[in-house]
């Protein structure tokens, strides 16, 4: 039916929509209908692009390349260009978050005062990688460009919250920190 859906609405039956649709998350009859009910509001609007993608990232949470594919193909943008969009902004994953978000500066003075070491000892305590949501969706871990406190690189943003001058010795407090919240809930 939704199948159905989606192809007249857009005017869109060939293969790639077929398929589309049948490919995780698409094939969630609720998520479709969100990311069409964005679609139509926003996709004949000027510079519609980032918002529709904004709306998709605030309310599916991300944008798989399935959604990319289709986005592409109901506005009839090439996917590189969407693909290219995502992947400039940190604030767009192509993967699901977290319940919170570590994000690691790797601008230039963060990336010289130690970034990296930070990085590393993170993943270590997490077992997870960088870019990674750990197994029980508590903690992601990203990299971002420079948030604009390179005064106190190398900078670490947990949520909304900045802490500065870190060391590796100052991340296993951190987590613990975040992972504490859910002891005391
Ligand atoms: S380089 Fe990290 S805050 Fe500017």
């Amino acid at each position: 039916m939704m199948d159905q859906v989606s192809e007249h609405l857009y005017g869109l039956s060939g293969q790639s929509m077929h398929e589309l649709i049948h490919k995780f998350p698409l094939d969630q009859t609720d998520i479709r209908e969100n990311i069409d009910n964005i679609l139509q509001e926003y996709k004949d609007v000027p510079g519609g692009l980032m918002v529709i993608l904004n709306e998709i990232q605030s309310q599916i949470g991300y944008i798989s390349r399935p959604i990319q594919e289709y986005v592409s193909l109901v506005l009839n943008t090439p996917v590189s260009t969407i693909a290219g969009v995502v992947s400039f902004y940190s604030f767009f994953t192509t993967e699901p978050r977290g319940d919170h978000t570590v994000k690691f500066c790797m601008g230039t003075a963060c990336y010289v005062g130690g970034t990296q070491q930070l990085i590393r000892k993170a993943e270590q305590i997490l077992n997870i990688q960088s870019g990674e949501t750990t197994p029980d969706n508590r903690i992601t871990l990203e990299v971002c460009r420079c948030v604009g406190s390179c005064s106190q690189a190398p900078v670490v943003v947990v949520d909304e919250q900045m802490y500065g001058r870190l060391r590796p010795s100052k991340i296993p407090p951190l987590i613990r920190d975040i992972l504490k919240k859910y002891e005391d809930s």
